[in-house]
């Protein structure tokens, strides 16, 4: 059993069975197998995936798509947003302000 996706604890077994299930491409694998939904997004595993999905599909390596790529999501406090906001309503009134006085 060798590891393939640290983060998911995903097989390389498991991947060869996803493979032979019909997926050609590193999404595919993601959606059956869940490698590269980990921690990491893939920057482990997505070569290690590539490898394995050039060598069971023989296929050259630049042949294998990238996975698609999705800006990480990370909580922010509300007292940001809320900061943000008044910033720019902040900004706003002393635009209004500044047109108002400018006009006379
Ligand atoms: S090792 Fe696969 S997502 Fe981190």
């Amino acid at each position: 059993m060798k590891i393939v996706c640290r983060c998911q604890d995903v097989t390389e077994e498991e991947v060869v069975a996803a493979l032979r299930q019909g997926a050609t491409t590193i999404d595919e694998i993601k959606r059956l197998v869940r490698a590269g939904m980990g921690p990491c997004q893939g920057r482990t595993c997505r070569r290690l995936v590539s490898q394995i999905i050039a060598r069971e599909l023989k296929e050259p390596m630049a042949q294998v798509f990238p996975p698609t790529f999705r800006p990480p999501n990370r909580p922010v406090p509300f007292k940001l947003v809320m900061a943000e906001y008044e910033r720019q309503e902040a900004d706003e009134r002393k635009k209004a302000a500044k047109a108002k006085g400018g006009k006379k």
